[in-house]
């Protein structure tokens, strides 16, 4: 059995267990920090943290790693990305910068469908490269664990190419098959006979998890729970974009069919932010997108001091959030969302992993949790989130392997 020993940490850091998901201000705040301490992997799996001064002999063949100066954290979480598409936005950004808006890009055929065109075209093999070209992104940030949704190719081929390779790679797929009208197709309606006839009986084989585009000029309430409800039946957890520009009924739908998730919320006002804390509805939120739109930020104060389920994730993506750095998101959480350092790493942690399906065994640094653990080059976790713009991220080690 391959031993991997972490020795001389500065700093050993997780959200405190057991139980998830974490919800209030004062649960989402309390870590565990071991300081001058270790990790012990055995395989794919943390079997001690603890103090150096408590390290006893460990048998066997150990490959030893030195964590003089660094803090080490469960490796990260990303609940929400669109990391699998082909082309470019970079005109588009150009032309948002100064001249128009996200949503009238969109309404003339830019936006989300200028991806679907050039991912249509990319091939699954191509869609691979792309895919893993990300992937290496996001682990140089500290990401072990990643969600990754279709919904650029709106056809039934690459629809399941997309969730096909993000499964190959090891993620986890989402299958976003209302995430706009394409082309070939003159209405909402229409176009949800076709995917919901066609595409869903092979998606709901290979997706964990099915997510809508719930927005004016995508689709509207109705048509997102006929997409739902048929999801479900096909045992597939549910997710929502959901109250991004304008408040469509996100929320109480989500509510009532027990959806795991509700993502964006940037226009959630303060009775949707309670009817959140009362229900298990997670709110995941994507302050990335807020900015690189210029847009409100969702409440992620109001959110945890109600009591809800509080996630954060990336939305990396080329329209609306280019940019797959979770310290960053958690940089974004404090500082836009009045949000502390340990809420951050609990909402890209544990909680993310609850929306994942996966909080019992991704998310803490913990005995019996898989070895994904993430060095900092700084003695203090804070710099995780304090650092705006920086890259801490030293050594990422994925089931028990070094990667970064
Ligand atoms: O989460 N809001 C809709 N979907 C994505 C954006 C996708 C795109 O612009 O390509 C989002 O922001
Ligand atoms: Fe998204």
């Amino acid at each position: 059995m391959a031993k991997l020993l972490i020795r001389d940490l500065a700093q050993v850091v997780s959200p405190r267990g057991p139980g998830f998901p974490v919800r209030g201000r004062e649960a989402m705040r309390a870590l565990d920090v071991v300081e001058n301490g270790y990790v012990l992997c055995e395989e794919d799996v943390i079997v001690e943290v603890g103090r150096m001064a408590d390290l006893g002999p460990v048998d066997g063949e150990v490959r030893e790693l030195d964590g003089r100066g660094r803090a080490a954290l469960p490796g990260l979480v990303d609940c929400h990305t669109h990391a699998v598409f082909a082309g470019s936005r970079a005109q588009e950004f150009e032309l948002r910068s100064a001249e128009a808006s996200y949503e009238e890009l969109h309404a003339v055929g830019g936006g989300i469908l200028s991806t679907v065109e050039a991912t249509r075209a990319a091939g699954q093999d191509g869609l691979r490269a792309a895919l893993e070209r990300h992937r290496r992104w996001m682990l140089a940030s500290g990401t072990t664990t990643v969600e990754a949704k279709s919904g650029y190719g709106l056809d039934r081929e690459t629809e399941l190419a997309m969730l096909r390779v993000v499964r190959d790679a090891g993620g986890v797929p989402t299958w976003l098959g209302a995430h706009a009208v394409p082309p070939e197709f003159s209405s909402a309606d229409d176009y949800l006979d076709f995917a919901l006839a066609e595409v869903l009986p092979e998606a709901a084989q290979l997706a964990e998890a099915a997510d809508v585009f719930l927005e004016r000029g995508a689709f509207d309430a109705s048509q997102a729970r006929r997409y739902l409800e048929a999801c479900k039946e096909a045992g597939l957890r549910l997710r929502l974009h959901a109250d991004q520009f304008t408040e469509a009924g996100g929320i109480p739908l989500a509510l009532e069919l027990g959806a795991i998730s509700v993502d964006h919320l940037e226009a959630t006002r303060p009775e949707g932010v309670r009817m959140l804390a009362a229900g298990d509805v997670a709110a995941v939120l994507l302050p990335v997108a807020a900015l690189f739109l210029g847009r409100p930020m969702p409440p992620g104060r109001e959110l945890i001091d109600a009591g809800a389920i509080v996630a954060l994730a990336s939305d990396f993506n080329p329209g609306s959030a280019f940019a797959e750095s979770l310290p960053l998101v958690c940089s974004l959480a404090c500082t836009q969302l009045h949000m502390t350092p340990a809420e951050a790493l609990t909402a890209c942690t544990v909680n993310a992993a609850h929306v994942l399906g996966r909080a019992d065994r991704v998310g803490r640094l913990t005995p019996g949790y898989a070895a994904d653990v993430l060095l900092l080059d700084a003695p203090d976790w804070r710099y995780l989130a304090y650092h705006l713009g920086g890259n801490h991220v030293a050594e990422v080690i994925q089931a028990g392997v070094l990667t970064a």
